[in-house]
């Protein structure tokens, strides 16, 4: 059998994501809340997990969490679709819509990965446009792509991953208004600037809001929260698998909900930990960081980026690094961490940037 005649060519083309697995004693790569939970909430959580009865299969399309989401977000539990993580719920948006060999899926570029790799899983051409000097929108671009491929989906990381910032608003106004199709306004990072479009799904009927707890505290339980009109979440959930949200994820997403100021105030601290790292970034010299309004800074070196990086995690601290070429070339991405974790990573990356 020669495997490689079975798969789809754009699967052949692809590289598997890669993730960084080295051993490290301080993680910054990978935009998670730095903080955990404290001894009696981990307690607590355990009791309600004890209550589930694991012989049983979960909750089908997550009812219960649903409906406290509906009142947690004052939507109705039909626009409400769950998912294993916000990145199950891309690949059910990109296996749902047709790949239209005339049009495709348009991106802003540099963005979260996961976009394109869905959209070519899925068969889908993909459309790239360039954001502009500031990381914002270029809305012209934007508009001619649109113009061009009639898109089906749009994609937009509001904030942006990997650049931190949020865009501005009156170009997702002229997108969504614009669109034919679905706009996409992935809210992963919402907790950390409060900016969001969700009130804007009473006007806007193409709009779809996703959301995520893996940011905020729960990255590993995998929970994921798609907001839309009703007809596109019961179109959606023909894709879905019948129990793609597990029963101890959703008791935890319930616990999420039940102490929900507990993660405020750690998303608090992160975020007045992000102006400490922000400004002492400032302050090192070739080193440019970017303002953010999520839980992660991008910074540019002037030169060595592969160096500081490799250093880095030599001496066990791991950071985001991306490819060489293209618009991020230069430049690293660090998660802010706890305030002791952010300053090792600093007192480090200075010695690193004297040698
Ligand atoms: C913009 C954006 N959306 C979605 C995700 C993935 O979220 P989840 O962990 O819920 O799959 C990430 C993770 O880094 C992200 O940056």
């Amino acid at each position: 059998m020669n495997i490689e005649k079975l798969i789809k060519n754009e699967i052949l083309q692809q590289e598997a994501y890669f993730i960084e697995d080295s051993p490290c004693r301080i993680k910054l790569d990978a935009n998670e809340n730095p903080y955990s939970l404290s001894e009696n909430l981990q307690e607590e959580m355990v009791k309600s997990l004890k209550a589930i009865a694991l012989n049983r299969y979960p909750d089908p399309g997550s009812r219960e969490l649903r409906r406290r989401l509906a009142v947690n977000l004052e939507v109705d539990e039909e626009m409400l679709l769950l998912g294993n993580g916000s990145d199950e719920l891309i690949h059910l948006l990109l296996l749902a819509f047709r790949s239209n060999p005339a049009g495709g899926i348009v991106i802003p570029v540099p963005t979260f990965a996961m976009y394109k790799i869905g959209a070519i899983n899925a068969g889908h051409k993909i459309i790239e446009v360039p954001l502009d000097r500031d990381f914002d929108l270029d809305i012209n671009e934007m508009i001619t792509a649109m113009s061009r491929f009639d898109p089906d989906l749009v994609f937009l990381s509001y904030p942006n991953n990997p650049t931190g910032n949020l865009f501005d608003r009156d170009k997702i106004v002229e997108i969504v208004s614009r669109s034919r199709g679905l706009v996409v306004v992935d809210e992963a990072y919402y907790p950390f600037c409060g900016t969001s479009c969700l009130p804007d799904l009473r006007s806007w009927k193409n709009l779809v809001i996703l959301r995520t707890l893996s940011k905020v505290g729960f990255a590993a339980i995998r929970l994921g929260i798609l907001v839309a009109q009703p007809p596109i979440v019961r179109e959606l959930n023909k894709v879905r698998l019948p129990y793609n949200v597990n029963a101890l994820t959703q008791e935890v997403g319930s616990f999420f909900l039940e102490h929900e100021s507990v993660f405020h105030d750690q998303v608090l601290k992160v975020i007045d930990n992000r102006q400490m790292l922000f400004e002492a970034l400032k302050g090192l010299e070739g080193i440019t960081p970017y303002r953010s309004d999520a839980n992660f800074i991008l910074f540019s070196c002037t030169s060595e980026k592969n160096r500081i990086y490799s250093e880095l995690l030599s001496r066990g601290i791991m950071i985001k690094n991306f490819s060489s070429s293209g618009p991020l070339g230069l430049c690293l991405r660090v998660t802010v961490g706890r305030e002791e974790e952010n300053k090792e990573f600093l007192r480090v990356l200075r010695e690193i940037l004297h040698q």
